[in-house]
C-alpha cells in the first residue's frame, strides 16, 4: 500500500466503503467525519451529484480519445475553464495524470524553455528543504523529504535547495503567515552565485508546503523569490497541488499571495479528486517559444496516454462548476476566521508545540516522544479514526484540511475530538 504501514494495516485494516458530503463510512458501518478533503483534494466533498452525473453521461458519450495527434473538445473546454480562473498570464494549459506527473511536466518544460529559448545551458534545478513534489525522479530530487529520498540512489544531478522557513523557535503558533525569516528568501541569491545564473531553469517551491506538515511562508517571502528569479531569468515554479482550486479560500495560492509565477503545477483539486488529473499552466511566453520550426513536426517531445482523458476532463469541468456554482472558495475563505480561532484553541493542551492555519488548512504539532519519532502522532490518527474523525499525520504532525463545504458544527468536532484526544496521549 502506498505510504502506509502495511503490517499494522493488515492487522487492522480501516476500509471505507462509502463516501457523502463530508462524511465516509466504513466497513463497519461507522460514519467518519472527513478532515482531510481525502488526501487534500476533495474540497468540493464527497459524491456531489453534479460530478457524478457528468462522469456517467461522459463514460456513455466519448470513453478515450487518443491524447496524441487527436483531440475532443472537453479537454479544450476544460483548460480554457481553468485559464479563466487561474492569474492572469497563465494562459496553456498542459494535462498529466497526477501532481507528480504534473511536476516532471512543469520541470521538462522549463529545462526545454530555455534550450528552445537559446539558452540550453540552464539545466539547474533549485527546489527546498522539506518541499513535497510527488515521488517521481524529479520530484524527488528537487523536494526536500529525507525518507522520500535517501532510497532511492543519486537522483537527478544539477539541483539545489534553499532552505525550508519552518522556525519554531521564532514563530510558534503564529496565526497565519509567520512573521520571521523573509530573509531566507535571499539564500536564493547565494546560490546563483554559487552556480551562476546562466546554469539555472527554474526555482520549485510550494507556496505553502502541505505534505511535510504545514510550513506557511514568511509575508514578502514569496514575492522576494519572484523578485530575484525574475532578475536572473530563471523560471518560478508554484507547486498549487495542494494549494490550488480553493484551499486558501482564493482559488490559488499565487492569488493569495499575490504572486505569480512562471508555470503553476496542480491536480487533486482540480477534479475534486474523483477521476485522477493534473494541469500544469504555463505563460504564453513559454508557450510561443516552443511554436516553431516545420509544422507538422511535434513541438514539445511528452504527453501521457490519459493526457486530458475524457471522463477527466467532464469530472474537472463538473468539479468546477460545483465550486462557482456554490461559491465555495469565497466559503472557504469566510470560514477561515473561524477555523483559525477553533484550531489555537488547542493551544496549552499536552504535547502541543505549535498550531498553524492558513485558508482552511491546518496544522498541529507534537512533540515528539523521544527516539521514536511519528509514533505519537500516528496513536493520534489511529484514535481519532475510532472516534470517527479523519485526520492525516506527518512525522509528529497532524495536518488538517477539510472539504471547503464543512459546517462550523464540523469544525467545532473536528477541534473537539482532537482535544479529547490530545489528553490521552502517551
Ligand atoms: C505539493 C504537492 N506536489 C505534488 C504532489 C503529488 O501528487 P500525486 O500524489 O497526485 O502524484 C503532492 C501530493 O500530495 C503535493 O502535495
Amino acid at each position: 500500500m502506498p505510504f502506509t504501514a502495511n503490517r499494522q494495516f493488515k492487522k487492522a485494516p480501516r476500509m471505507f466503503v462509502a463516501a457523502k458530503d463530508m462524511h465516509y463510512t466504513t466497513s463497519d458501518g461507522r460514519q467518519v467525519l472527513d478532515g482531510t478533503a481525502g488526501l487534500w483534494c476533495v474540497n468540493a466533498g464527497h459524491a456531489r451529484p453534479r460530478i457524478v452525473e457528468a462522469i456517467a453521461k461522459q463514460a456513455a458519450e466519448l470513453d478515450y480519445a487518443p491524447a496524441f495527434q487527436m483531440g475532443h473538445p472537453k479537454a479544450f473546454e476544460l483548460a480554457n475553464r481553468i485559464v479563466d480562473i487561474a492569474p492572469q498570464g497563465l494562459d496553456h494549459v498542459l494535462f498529466t495524470n497526477s501532481g507528480s506527473e504534473s511536476v516532471e511536466t512543469a520541470l521538462k518544460v522549463a529545462i526545454a524553455y530555455h534550450r528552445a529559448n537559446g539558452e540550453g545551458s540552464r539545466t539547474r534545478l533549485i527546489g527546498r528543504e522539506r518541499g513535497y513534489h510527488g515521488v517521481n525522479f524529479g520530484g524527488i530530487s528537487v523536494g526536500g523529504i529525507v525518507n522520500n529520498r535517501k532510497m532511492f540512489g543519486t537522483l537527478l544531478s544539477g539541483v539545489d535547495h534553499l532552505p525550508h522557513t519552518h522556525n519554531l523557535s521564532k514563530n510558534a503558533f503564529s496565526r497565519g503567515l509567520p512573521q520571521h525569516g523573509v530573509e531566507l528568501a535571499d539564500e536564493l541569491e547565494r546560490i546563483v552565485t554559487l552556480h551562476d545564473a546562466s546554469t539555472i531553469a527554474a526555482v520549485i517551491v510550494e507556496p505553502v508546503a502541505g505534505s511535510t506538515g504545514v510550513l506557511i511562508p514568511p509575508p514578502g517571502y514569496l514575492q522576494r523569490l519572484r523578485e530575484i528569479t525574475s532578475k536572473h531569468g530563471i523560471l518560478l515554479i508554484f507547486d498549487e497541488v495542494i494549494t490550488g482550486y480553493g484551499r486558501l479560500g482564493t482559488p490559488f495560492a499565487a492569488d493569495y499571495f499575490g504572486v505569480t509565477p512562471d508555470i503553476m503545477v496542480t491536480a487533486k483539486g482540480l477534479t475534486n479528486g474523483v477521476v485522477p488529473m493534473g494541469a500544469v499552466l504555463v505563460s504564453a511566453q513559454i508557450h510561443d517559444a516552443f511554436m516553431n520550426g516545420p509544422e507538422h513536426l511535434i513541438e514539445f517531445f511528452h504527453g501521457y496516454t490519459y493526457s486530458g482523458n475524457p471522463i477527466a476532463s467532464a469530472a474537472g469541468l463538473a468539479t468546477l462548476e460545483t465550486y462557482k456554482e456554490e461559491h465555495l472558495f469565497e466559503r472557504g475563505n469566510e470560514l477561515a476566521p473561524y477555523w483559525e480561532e477553533a484550531l489555537h484553541s488547542l493551544k496549552g493542551l499536552p504535547h502541543v508545540i505549535d498550531i498553524r492555519n492558513i485558508g482552511l488548512v491546518g496544522a498541529i504539532e507534537l512533540e515528539p516522544i523521544a527516539g521514536q519519532p511519528t509514533k505519537r502522532a500516528f496513536a493520534a490518527f489511529l484514535k481519532a479514526y475510532d472516534a470517527g474523525l479523519l485526520i492525516r499525520t506527518t512525522g509528529d504532525i497532524i495536518a488538517l484540511s477539510p472539504p471547503l463545504i464543512i459546517e462550523k458544527a464540523q469544525i467545532d468536532q473536528i477541534v473537539g475530538t482532537l482535544a479529547d484526544i490530545l489528553k490521552t496521549l502517551e
